[in-house]
């Protein structure tokens, strides 16, 4: 594993890991251009990214409110959080009902929830400290 590049790391600690591993889990999904939407391994994948992104946006919005942020950033960062959670739901409901959705759509979404959120939000929480 490799870590986390400078250029991505927002300075702390428990959300650099915790970005780390949802790097690792974006590379793993894009190593094997042969998986695709309909095999277990796939979904599988995909579920486990899902819930761990759900969950690391919880922890990072409770280490945000602790950041004395002006509230507009605060808020306009949940709202991206909340909108990559309804791309979720959404694209697992899809999924669900066998709807064919092509892998490079999904790896395109799954990618700007995971890179593009961190580098247009998470990056704005850089050396601010608790
Ligand atoms: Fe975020
Ligand atoms: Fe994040």
């Amino acid at each position: 594993m490799l870590p986390l590049p400078s250029h991505i790391s927002v300075g702390i600690p428990s959300i650099d890991d915790q970005h780390q591993s949802l790097l690792d889990q974006l590379q793993r999904m894009f190593s094997d251009p042969e998986d695709h939407p309909g095999s277990a391994d796939f979904s599988e994948a995909l579920s486990r990214l899902s819930g761990q992104l759900i969950d690391h946006f919880a922890s990072e919005e409770q280490v945000m409110r602790t950041l004395g942020l002006p509230p507009d950033m605060l808020a306009r960062h949940i709202d991206d959080h909340s909108r990559i959670i309804e791309q979720i739901t959404q694209l697992s409901f899809d999924l669900m009902k066998q709807r064919l959705i092509e892998r490079k759509t999904i790896m395109a979404k799954v990618k700007d929830w995971v890179l593009g959120h961190l580098t247009e939000y998470d990056l704005q929480l850089r050396n601010r400290k608790p």
